[in-house]
């Protein structure tokens, strides 16, 4: 397998560790709890519009839509939009979009040719319940629906076919060769090999990170971010995305089924490369405090404002779940 250089130790060594001065902790929990109905009250209405025949279809593909996760992708794109100025009409369809790419990631990462994990959620995985083919193909109807739900004429009317274009080209690079499918290609390559942690870092800063990275960006790029304001937002998502898998390492090393709604260790398991398997758990767990601080650093220039946004850093690297 190919040797990856990572850009995040490039970043580290270059910058140092610093614990920002000004950063305040405020209770997200409850900025997430109203988010997060936000998103589940737009995303029944789209996934309303993909009622068509056959059902079996649109039942498994309702079935890896609700009740839902975290919806963490989509409440980044708004709260990343908030800090600008944006509306939340014209953030929920592209943070949507963005959820319903993450929910066709993991049913076809649960399926027996990738992660084989039987549960979901604390649920049978979607390929349980409607069988592989169905599973696969519901996958693949969440993805294009995506596409359709972003490039919509009411989606036109509010934000523009420019911008549109424009952040439709990014997504679907985040979500492709470059981006997630190619760290999930590599992800798969590694099982079973000793890999070095830059080779972890290549496929979490691909499979996990690109996404994340781009639910911030564009939710900042809806609100109104100026050059220099993306380009901070760009950075703090860089480091949010591999910290929130770092933390998904970590959660499958120590967290029980009730806590993760996956199969315990399942990681061990398949041999995956995760932080705790090539670093140990307790390095893992101090580059997650490391890539917190870098988060908070780079939201220093925006005051208060990035209060959620700093929270939201937090619960990642702290989440139970
Ligand atoms: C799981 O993502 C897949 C990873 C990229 C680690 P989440 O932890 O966001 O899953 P849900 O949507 O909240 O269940
Ligand atoms: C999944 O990573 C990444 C994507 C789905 C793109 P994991 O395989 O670690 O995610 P979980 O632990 O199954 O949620
Ligand atoms: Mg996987
Ligand atoms: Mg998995
Ligand atoms: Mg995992």
């Amino acid at each position: 397998m190919e040797k990856h250089t990572s850009i995040h130790t490039a970043i580290r060594e270059k910058r140092g560790l610093e614990v920002p001065r000004d950063a305040t902790v405020i209770d997200i929990r409850e900025y997430l709890k109203e988010r997060k109905n936000l998103i589940d009250h737009a995303l029944e209405r789209y996934l309303k519009e993909c009622k068509h025949q056959p059902q079996t279809l649109y039942r498994a593909m309702q079935y890896g839509l609700f009740p839902g996760g975290k919806r963490f992708r989509p409440i980044l794109t708004v709260a990343c939009g908030e800090l600008f100025g944006g509306k939340h009409k014209s953030l929920l369809p592209f943070a949507c979009a963005l959820e319903l790419i993450h929910t066709y990631s993991i049913i076809h990462d649960d399926l027996p040719a990738l992660d084989d994990d039987d549960l979901r959620r604390g649920e049978p995985a979607t390929h349980k319940v409607f069988g592989e083919g169905i599973a696969l193909l519901a996958g693949d109807a969440l993805l294009t629906e995506a596409f359709h739900l972003m490039t919509g004429p009411q989606v036109a009317r509010l934000l523009g076919p420019a911008l549109i274009l424009q952040l439709v080209h990014e997504i679907a690079r985040a979500a492709g060769i470059v981006g997630m499918v190619g760290g999930q290609v590599v992800d798969l390559e590694a099982e079973g090999r000793e890999v070095d942690i830059a080779t972890v870092d290549y496929i979490h800063v691909r499979k996990t990170g690109a996404l994340i990275h781009t639910a911030a960006r564009v939710g900042a790029r809806i609100g109104g971010a100026l050059p220099k304001e993306l380009r901070r937002i760009s950075r703090y998502a860089e480091f949010l995305g591999l910290a929130f898998q770092v933390t998904d390492d970590i959660l499958d090393a120590v967290g029980l089924p009730t806590t993760t709604g996956q199969t315990e260790a399942k990681d061990r398991e398949k041999g995956k490369a995760t932080y705790p398997s090539v670093v140990g758990l307790a390095a893992a767990k101090g580059r997650a405090q490391e890539l917190l601080h870098h988060c908070l650093k780079e939201l220093q220039v925006f005051g208060k404002d990035a209060d959620p946004l700093r929270g939201i850093a937090y619960y990642v690297t702290q989440r139970v779940q």
